[in-house]
C-alpha cells in the first residue's frame, strides 16, 4: 500500500505499512517456531509507542538519558563528522534524539522511518514546529523489508547519512542484525555513512530492572502486543493468562522478554489455534548488547568501517559512526 498523507502544516508522509495479510503471515511464522515469537516491530503500534516513551522515563532505564546526553554534548563533533546530507533516521519514534544533530549541522534535511504512523506523524510534526526551516519528510515502513528508499527530492542528489539511535540493532539476532546492516548501506547508498547507538552488557541487576521496571510500565507493552493482534488481527488472547519476563542470558549476551501462559490454554489465531503448556514462553523482543569490538567485527562483516566514537562518562554505550568500507 502506497499513498500520501499529508495534511497542511505537516511533513508529508508516506504509509508503506505491511499489509494485514502479511502480519498474518509473520504472526503465523512466528507462532509455529520453538519458542513461540512475534516480530518486534509487532509491539510499535499507537499505544505500544506510547508505553515506550513512558519506559524511556522509567529510572531504571538509562538508555535514553544516557544517549540524549551524549548527543547534546557531542553534536557538534558528530556533525562535522557527518558532514552535509540529508539525515536518514531509522526507527524515529519520538524523533526526540535526532535536535541536537539537526541544529549542529549545515543546511541538513530529515527523513524519519517507522513502522507506528500515527506516532510518526505526531513526531515529525512535533519536530518541524522546532526546526521549521528543516526539509522533513516520514515514512511509515517495515524498514528491514524496504526494497529502496522512495525516489523524493530529500533523497535524490544529496548524501544519506544514516542514524540508528537506541541501541535497535540490539532487537535483531546477530545474523539479521548483519543482514540489516547491509540492507542500510543498500538505501544509504554509495557514500553513505551512519551513526549508531550501541548498548553494552552490563550488570545482570540493572539490566533486568531496566527491562522490567518497577512501575510495570515494560510488562504492559509486552501485553500490548496481544492486545493489538486481538484487535488488528481477530485473535483472542486472554491478557490476564501471561505474565510479562525479562531475563539476562549471558551466553547470548541478549536480554529475552516474553510472556508466559500461567496455565495450559489454547488461543485463536489468524485462522488457526495455537496451543500453550502451562509456563510456555511467547518471546517478545530480546535487546542483544554488544562490546564495542563485537560490534566493530559485525559492522565490518556487513561492509562497514569505524570513522569515530564517541562514548559516555560510564561507559554504558557508544555511538559509533560508520563508514563503508570499500
Ligand atoms: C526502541 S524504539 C527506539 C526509538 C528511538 N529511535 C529512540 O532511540 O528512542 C524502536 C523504534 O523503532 C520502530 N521500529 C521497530 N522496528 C521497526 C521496523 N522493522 N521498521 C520500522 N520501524 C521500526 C518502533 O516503532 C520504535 O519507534
Amino acid at each position: 500500500m502506497t499513498s500520501t498523507l499529508q495534511r497542511s502544516g505537516v511533513p508529508e508522509l508516506l504509509d508503506l505499512h505491511p499489509a494485514a495479510a502479511d502480519m498474518q503471515q509473520l504472526v503465523i511464522e512466528g507462532l509455529s517456531q520453538t519458542p513461540k515469537q512475534l516480530p518486534a516491530w509487532f509491539l510499535y503500534d499507537a499505544e505500544g509507542s506510547r508505553l515506550f516513551d513512558l519506559i524511556c522515563q522509567q529510572p531504571e532505564y538509562s538508555l535514553t538519558k544516557t544517549e540524549t546526553a551524549l548527543l547534546q554534548d557531542q553534536a557538534m563533533a558528530m556533525a562535522a563528522a557527518l558532514g552535509e546530507g540529508t539525515l536518514v533516521e531509522f526507527g524515529a519514534g519520538s524523533a526526540r534524539k535526532v535536535g541536537p544533530l539537526l541544529q549542529a549541522m549545515q543546511q541538513p534535511a530529515y527523513v524519519a522511518l517507522d513502522i507506528s504512523a500515527d506516532h510518526l506523524a505526531e513526531a515529525c510534526t512535533r519536530l518541524q514546529q522546532d526546526h521549521p526551516g528543516v526539509p522533513m519528510l516520514g515514512i511509515c515502513c517495515d524498514y528491514s523489508q524496504l526494497e529502496q528508499l522512495p525516489s523524493h527530492p530529500l533523497l535524490k542528489h544529496q548524501r544519506r547519512l544514516g542514524f540508528f539511535p537506541g541501541s535497535s540493532l540490539g532487537n535483531f539476532t546477530t545474523a539479521a542484525a548483519e543482514a540489516l546492516l547491509r540492507q542500510f548501506r543498500r538505501l544509504l547508498g554509495p557514500g553513505g555513512t551512519l551513526l549508531i547507538g550501541i548498548d553494552q552488557p552490563k550488570a545482570t541487576e540493572r539490566l533486568e530492572a531496566a527491562y522490567d521496571d518497577a512501575a510495570g510500565v515494560s510488562a504492559r507493552f509486552a501485553l500490548n502486543l496481544l492486545q493489538r493482534l486481538n484487535r488488528d488481527l481477530g485473535s483472542d488472547f486472554d491478557l490476564d493468562q501471561f505474565r510479562y519476563q525479562a531475563r539476562w542470558v549471558p551466553e547470548a549476551s541478549h536480554i529475552e522478554m516474553t510472556l508466559i501462559s500461567q496455565r495450559e490454554q489454547t488461543v485463536q489465531a489468524c485462522g488457526q489455534t495455537w496451543h500453550f503448556a502451562k509456563g510456555e514462553a511467547l518471546t517478545t523482543e530480546t535487546s542483544h548488547k554488544y562490546s564495542p569490538e563485537a560490534f566493530l567485527a559485525l559492522a565490518s562483516r556487513a561492509g562497514w568501517a569505524s570513522e569515530a566514537r564517541w562514548s559516555d562518562p560510564r561507559n554504558d554505550l557508544s555511538l559509533h559512526l560508520l563508514k563503508q568500507a570499500d
